[in-house]
C-alpha cells in the first residue's frame, strides 16, 4: 500500500489516545445516563441488566474491533469503505449497503437525539436559576411536563443544539472536539461519582443494587431481550458506521482490540454509575417510579441536587456535561453521512454539515411533536409506549437498524474477509482466535436469535 493511501482524505488522530477519547466520546451520551436508565426502570431491572452486559461482552466487543478494523483498512466514509474493502476481498459490491443503512440509521437517531438533548440543554437554565431548588417531587415533575408539552420551547432547544453540532462537524472531527473530551469526559466521570456519593446517603441505595443486579428472570420477556441487545449497539454506537469512520482516522500502528475494550468498558462503567446515581433517588420518594419513561432523569436528578449541599452548581455542572456528552456522540452519528458528501458530492466540508444538519433538524420536528400533539400510546412487544413517533423512531433505529447492521459487518468481518487480512490489521497472538469464533459465529447468531424471536420464529 502506497503511503498516502494509509491515511484518510479527512484527516487521522493525532495519537491513539486521541482515538480512544473520540470514539470514548461517541459512545458514552444520552445513552448511558438518559437512556440506560429508563429503559432499565421500563423493563424491571436486574434481568434486563445482565442481558445488555452479556451483549456488550459477546457481541459488542467483537463488532466494534470488527468495525474500526474495517474503517481503518478503507479510510473513507462507511459506504465506499464498504465498497472498496468488498472489491478487494472479491466481493459484491452490495456490501456497501452497510454503510447506506447507517447512514440512514445514523440521520434518524440524531433526529430525536438532538430534542433529547435540547432538554438537557434547557435543563441546564433550570437548574442554574435556581427554579429547582425549591421544588418537591411534584414541582420537579411539572417543570418537565411544562417544558416537554411545549413544542414551542423543545423547538428551540433543539434548534440550537443542532446549530451546536454542525458547528464541530463543519470544522472537521479533530479541531476542539479532541480537546473538549480530554477535558470534559474525566470530569463527568467526577460528577457522577458526586451524584453517587449522595445517592448513597439517601436510605435506598441498596434497593437501588436489589433492583439493578437481583435479576427477576420472569420479566425477561422478547421485548426485553431485544431492548437489551439494541442498547449495546446503541450505547456503544455500534452498527451504523460511526466507529468504523473514527476507526478510518485512526493511526496504523495502535492496537485495536486494547482500545475497544477499554472504549467498551468505560461505556459500561458510565451506565452503571448512572444508574447507581438515579434509582436511589427514585426508590426514596413515594411518586417516582423506575418504569418513568424518557423524562426519568428529568424528574429525578434534580431532586437529588435540590435536596444536597452545593446543588446548584453541582447540578447546573451536571447538566452542562450531559449536553457535552450528547454533543461529542451527535457529532458520531451524522460524520459518516457528511463524510460521503464530501467525497462523493465534492460539497466542503461546511456546506455538506449545513445540508445534513437542515434535513436532521427537519426531521426531528416529529420528534418535537411527540411529546405533546402528536403524541399517542402502542403497545410494543407487552410493554407500553407513550411518545408516537420518538418511541417507534427509537425501536426501529435501536433495536433494528443497529443490531442488522451489526450483523452484517459481522459477517463481512468473519466470513467475507480473508483470514489473513484481519490478521493482519488486529495483530494479535492467542486472542486471534477468540476474536474470530466470536466474530464468526457467537455475535451473528445471537443476534439473529434475538431477532427471529421477536417474531415468534424461534
Ligand atoms: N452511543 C451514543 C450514546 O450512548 C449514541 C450513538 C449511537 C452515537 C450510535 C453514535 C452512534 O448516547
Amino acid at each position: 500500500m502506497s503511503e498516502e493511501k494509509k491515511i484518510s482524505i479527512h484527516g487521522q488522530w493525532s495519537s491513539r489516545w486521541s482515538f480512544i477519547l473520540a470514539a470514548t466520546g461517541s459512545a458514552v451520551g444520552l445513552g448511558n445516563i438518559w437512556k440506560f436508565p429508563y429503559i432499565t426502570g421500563e423493563y424491571g431491572g436486574g434481568a434486563f441488566v445482565i442481558v445488555y452486559l452479556f451483549c456488550v461482552a459477546l457481541i459488542g466487543i467483537p463488532i466494534m474491533m470488527a468495525e474500526v478494523m474495517l474503517g481503518r483498512r478503507g479510510r473513507q466514509s462507511p459506504i465506499n469503505t464498504m465498497r472498496t474493502l468488498a472489491k478487494e476481498e472479491g466481493r459484491h459490491g452490495i456490501w456497501s449497503w452497510i454503510g447506506w443503512m447507517g447512514v440512514l440509521a445514523g440521520f434518524l437517531i440524531l433526529s430525536y437525539y438532538a430534542v433529547i438533548a435540547g432538554w438537557a440543554l434547557a435543563y441546564v437554565f433550570r437548574v442554574g436559576s435556581g427554579m429547582i431548588q425549591a421544588s418537591d417531587s411534584a414541582g420537579v415533575q411539572a417543570i418537565f411536563s411544562e417544558l416537554v408539552s411545549d413544542p414551542e420551547k423543545l423547538l428551540a432547544w433543539h434548534t440550537l443544539f443542532m446549530a451546536l453540532t454542525m458547528v464541530v462537524v463543519a470544522r472537521g472531527v479533530k479541531q476542539g472536539l479532541e480537546k473538549a473530551v480530554r477535558l470534559l469526559m474525566p470530569l463527568l466521570l467526577i460528577l457522577l461519582l458526586v451524584l453517587v456519593g449522595y445517592a448513597m446517603n439517601t436510605g435506598h441505595f441498596n434497593d437501588a443494587i436489589d433492583f439493578l443486579f437481583k435479576p427477576d428472570f420472569s420479566k425477561l420477556t422478547a421485548g426485553a431481550i431485544l431492548t437489551a441487545m439494541g442498547h449495546a449497539f446503541f450505547t456503544l454506537s455500534l452498527g451504523m458506521g460511526a466507529i468504523m469512520i473514527y476507526g478510518s482516522y485512526l493511526p496504523a500502528n495502535a492496537s485495536i482490540a486494547q482500545t475497544s475494550i477499554i472504549i467498551s468498558v468505560a461505556d459500561t462503567l458510565v451506565a452503571l454509575l448512572a444508574g447507581l446515581a438515579i434509582f436511589p433517588v427514585v426508590f426514596s420518594f413515594p411518586d417516582l417510579t423506575p418504569g418513568a419513561g424518557p423524562g426519568l432523569i428529568f424528574q429525578t436528578l434534580p431532586l437529588a441536587f435540590a435536596n444536597m449541599p452545593g446543588g446548584l452548581i453541582f447540578g447546573t455542572l451536571f447538566f452542562i456535561l450531559i449536553v457535552v456528552a450528547a454533543w461529542t456522540s451527535s457529532i458520531s452519528l451524522i460524520e459518516p453521512a457528511v463524510a460521503w458528501l464530501i467525497e462523493n458530492r465534492g460539497m466542503t466540508r461546511v456546506s455538506a454539515a449545513v445540508w445534513s444538519g437542515l434535513a436532521t433538524w427537519l426531521v426531528g420536528i416529529a420528534t418535537v411533536l411527540s411529546f405533546s400533539h402528536w403524541a399517542f400510546d402502542f403497545n410494543f412487544l407487552g410493554t407500553v409506549k407513550h411518545n408516537g413517533v420518538f418511541d417507534i423512531l427509537d425501536i426501529l433505529t435501536a433495536n433494528i437498524m443497529l443490531p442488522l447492521g451489526g450483523l452484517f459487518i459481522a459477517v463481512f468481518a468473519g466470513w467475507m474477509m480473508k483470514q489473513k487480512h484481519s490478521k493482519e490489521e488486529l495483530a494479535l497472538n492467542h486472542s486471534y482466535r477468540l476474536w474470530w469464533f466470536l466474530i464468526r459465529y457467537v455475535a451473528p447468531v445471537l443476534v439473529l436469535v434475538i431477532i427471529l424471536n421477536l417474531f415468534g420464529l424461534i
